[in-house]
């Protein structure tokens, strides 16, 4: 038994001698002072012998005085102890109460009260700005996830400490004010009300929500009775409509995929106007930045339509997975957000099928890939150490190889059988945790597969294979090495779901890789092609077949060149097609293909017109004209153009204006490439973009820019060098300012340093600082820097460092300076001048990220060496433009 509070310093979990049951809370914010005050009552059994109480407080007065624990609660008399003393480690985020004896075995309650600031930090308890009647007003909000609550209140703030929450707040009588659970009563005293809410049922601490301001709203219900209501800043509400549909029809449908009832009397959505995350999915309470949440019909592009339903579908599956059944740990995070991401494919699918939702997925998986290539990634379920160490692992491996694995599993499986298993799983551990190997031993036992060893091998270790795939005769031999964008081979070895089809999708083969190497006898497979098909025009061999497993494949030439004529005879599915460019783009990353072949294979998909295979087309083609830049200058130009021819003949069909009729993914595809184009230097594009932003500024009405071209025009405004740059980043700064549409701005920062004039970017970059640009945007002007302003950004950022460390360090959002200001650079000197910048101003929450982006500097290096030694890049590049 513990003597000393110094004995808790350090440690990464809480003791677990005492545990909270029921928290009383009440909480007065004084929104203009940015203060708050509140009480806590915190029933806690003692289930060992203990002097000490540890539990999370941080940036909290607690006030020593008012501290009780009144031991054996239910016992009469019950003893009402005080404590002998009181130790918060800051540094650590605890809270010691220490007692003069021992707490008995069995109920208490901890009584105590405390004052906070209402920080502009965007989590803990915090204010948000917004403008009411031309005045700007502050509204409270809680951020809780991942370890903020104890920014709130004091509290064991960990997800397997589950508990009820009984809230109560005092708040000006104007105002409303929401949080997880209906009011049950509502006291007005002059100024103030007092709101009491219903107790909630166990759940964690992050979920825990609470939103104080002025808001309208709209609502409506679900089938089985739930109240659903979208809260918006006064007048806003109309533009709640599609995410109050959206939320409708996915909490009814996620009511039958988990075969579990929504658990809570009501869900609030609310869009706060500053928010660090997207959204978040507190228990019953939701809450959403305004672009992820607000769709305006006529404002809105049919992206930012899509993210908002991904959004919503993403964060009401959390309901269940994550809030009804919770990770033990954060080592086990990606249960949450691998699961919810997964599942808002599937319900958004079922919603809007003529989106192809499921082939848009690859772009989540491209992403997981991506990241899980570099040696500085790390494994699905990762140790955490440190609460510090938390935010960091809120990235594309818990979000996007965790959703790519689940899918991977799920076709391996069977969709009916997986769908039972989570069912099962649901109910298992409602208002409960689990832990990743609870998840694999139900889908073991449900489907008599051998589920957690092949699961384990992808969650427990970090990367992932490339298949190499040769053809022997008759036999197809294939060998798994670890996948590493910087060219080498890495130790891991995974059990991987290899399927393969054979000249047509009617000829499939699957069977579980376990060993290093393995041989699939093809006679058969081929035998039922006509004999003069193989090896023969029609012979093509596809691997992995619609990308559900989460890996590369390498094809031998021959079996390479079949792919080239199966995509140009249209035989491949379209998830096929992005397959094949996305793992072959990253091969030649790793220098293990040629840029001329790489560029060879694009040329086949000269004549494809549909989104989701452009949409990763199109990235390949400006992360080659990227890379381009500094590898061959003087073939630069060149390759701009074929990149450009490629394009080019699907975005003149389409061309700048709407058509009638037009499908959702046409929509899309007209923005994808009109940007592409520009960021190409497209001139004929680009003009266009100009004549059209000129007229538009004259005339707001026009209908030559709607929101899905207007990113378009607002970047070839941008990419115009001369004067007019001048004029146009005035002229979009003057749109920014008198917009109030947060989807509108977030185009206009996304394009304001994309120009190729240094001095604009440093005029881009030094807006950011202003109180004009909230805290949570910062991110859409760095992701839009351009190359020509890579240096100056880096300058900029090393003279500003401590002023953006203060003022960013708080949330994830830190990390991208690192990662969209290091990131694009391209030679090992620069990577050695960085490191030797953050040397002595390293910290946990960056960390991962300036090694990451450091990691892709140096394999960014090694690719251009290896092209500048292809010794026919130059005459492909001049055949290919012939054509
Ligand atoms: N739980 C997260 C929000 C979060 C992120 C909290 C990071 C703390 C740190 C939420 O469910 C989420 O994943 N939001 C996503 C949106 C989603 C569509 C992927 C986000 O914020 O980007
Ligand atoms: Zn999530």
């Amino acid at each position: 038994m513990a003597v000393s509070p110094e004995e808790f310093r350090g440690q990464a979990r809480l003791p677990l001698f005492a545990s909270p049951l029921r928290y009383d809370l009440r909480l007065r914010p004084d929104l203009s002072a940015c203060a708050f005050s509140g009480a806590a009552a915190v029933v806690v059994i003692i289930s060992a012998p203990t002097r000490f109480l540890v539990l999370n407080a941080a940036e909290l007065a607690v006030d020593r005085s008012s501290i009780r624990f009144q031991a054996n609660a239910r016992l009469s008399p019950s003893e009402d102890l005080a404590p002998s003393e009181v130790v918060q480690f800051e540094e650590d985020e605890i809270l010691v109460v220490g007692f003069d004896r021992e707490l008995p075995v069995g109920e208490g309650v901890l009584t105590m009260d405390f004052t906070g600031t209402l920080n502009d930090q965007m989590r803990g308890f915090y204010r948000s700005k917004y403008e009411y009647n031309g005045e700007s007003r502050n509204m409270a909000v809680t951020q809780f996830e991942a370890v903020d609550a104890r920014r709130c209140f004091p509290c064991w703030d960990e997800p397997a400490f589950k508990a009820k929450f009984k809230l109560t707040l005092e708040v000006p009588s104007e105002l409303v004010a929401l949080s997880n659970m209906p009011a049950v009563k509502e006291t007005v005293n002059g100024p103030l009300k007092t709101i009491y809410y219903e107790e909630t049922p166990l759940m964690s601490t992050y979920l825990v929500a609470i939103v104080v301001g002025l808001f309208d709203y709209i609502e409506s219900s679900t089938l089985q009775g739930t109240k659903v209501r979208i809260y918006t800043q006064v007048g806003k509400s109309n533009q709640g409509k599609f995410a109050l549909d959206v939320a409708v029809k996915s909490l009814d449908l996620y009511k039958d995929y988990f075969a579990t009832p929504y658990p809570l009397p009501k869900l609030d959505m609310i869009a706060i106007p500053d928010f660090a995350a997207g959204a978040m999915e507190n228990y019953g309470l939701v809450t959403y930045r305004e672009t992820a949440l607000l769709y305006d019909e006529l404002l809105s592009s049919a992206s930012n339509k899509q993210q908002v339903a991904i959004t919503v579908a993403h964060e009401l599956a959390h309901q269940w997975f994550g809030n009804l059944v919770t990770m033990e740990w954060w080592t086990h995070l990606w249960l949450n957000e691998g699961f919810a991401s997964w599942v808002s494919y599937l319900a958004v699918d079922s919603l809007f099928p003529e989106w192809n939702n499921w082939t848009q997925f690859l772009d989540e998986m491209t992403s997981g890939l991506k990241l899980d290539a570099l040696a500085e990634s790390h494994p699905i379920e990762v140790e955490i150490n440190h609460a510090s160490e938390i935010d960091a692992i809120f990235d594309s491996i818990s979000y996007d190889k965790g959703a790519s694995v689940i899918r991977m599993l799920q076709s391996y499986l069977g969709a009916e059988r997986f769908q039972k298993a989570l069912a099962s799983y649901i109910k298992k551990y409602a208002y409960s945790n689990a832990k990743t190997e609870d998840l694999w031993a139900v889908l073991e036992e449900e489907s008599g597969e051998p589920v957690k060893d092949l699961m384990t091998t992808w969650t427990k270790q970090q990367g992932y294979p490339v298949i190499y795939a040769k053809l022997n005769g008759h036999d197809l031999e294939l060998e798994q090495v670890q996948f590493l964008s910087d060219g080498s081979s890495g130790p891991g070895m995974w059990i991987v779901p290899i399927t393969s089809c054979c000249g047509s999708y009617d000829v499939h083969k699957k069977f579980l890789l376990k060993d290093k190497t393995d041989t699939v006898h093809i006679e058969e497979f081929t035998a039922s092609q006509s004999a003069d098909a193989e090896k023969g025009k029609n012979f093509w061999i596809k691997l992995n077949i619609d990308q559900t497993g989460f890996y590369r494949v390498k094809y031998d030439e021959e079996l390479a060149a079949g792919l080239v004529n199966a995509i140009k005879a249209k035989k491949l599915s379209l998830m096929d097609k992005i397959g094949i460019v996305e793992d072959s783009y990253s091969l030649s990353i790793a220098c293990k293909q040629t840029l001329t072949s790489l560029l060879r294979l694009l040329n086949a998909y000269h004549d494809e017109s549909d989104f989701t295979v452009l949409s990763h087309v199109t990235s390949v083609c400006l992360g080659i004209s990227k890379i381009a830049v500094d590898a061959t200058p003087d073939l630069n130009k060149d390759i701009k153009q074929l990149l450009i021819n490629l394009l080019l003949p699907t975005a003149k069909k389409l061309g700048w204006d709407r058509k009638d009729g037009e499908s959702h993914l046409d929509v899309m595809l007209r923005s994808l490439l009109l940007i592409a184009l520009v960021r190409l230097g497209h001139d004929e594009t680009i003009h266009e973009g100009v004549r059209r932003f000129h007229i538009c500024i004259g005339d707001s009405k026009t209908s030559l820019l709607p929101p899905d071209t207007r990113k378009a025009a607002y970047l070839a405004v941008m990419r115009t060098v001369s004067t007019s740059s001048r004029a146009g980043y005035d002229a979009l700064l003057k749109i920014y300012r008198e917009t109030v549409e947060a989807q509108e701005k977030s185009r206009i920062l996304g394009s304001l340093s994309s120009s190729p004039d240094k001095a604009i970017v440093l005029e881009a970059l030094n807006f950011m600082l202003t109180d004009e640009v909230r805290n949570q945007d910062s991110f859409y002007i760095l992701g839009g820097i351009s190359l020509e302003g890579r240096e100056v950004a880096w300058v900029w950022l090393k003279q500003n460092w401590d002023h953006v460390f203060k003022t960013w360090r708080s949330s994830s959002l830190i990390s991208d300076f690192i990662s969209s200001v290091v990131s694009p650079f391209t030679s090992d000197e620069k990577a050695v001048e960085v490191s030797e910048f953050f040397a002595d101003r390293i910290k946990p929450s960056f960390q991962r990220a300036l090694k990451q982006s450091l990691e892709r500097v140096r394999i960014s290096a090694r690719w251009i060496e290896s092209i500048r030694s292809e010794p026919n890049l130059a005459q492909t590049v001049h055949e290919l433009l012939q054509r």
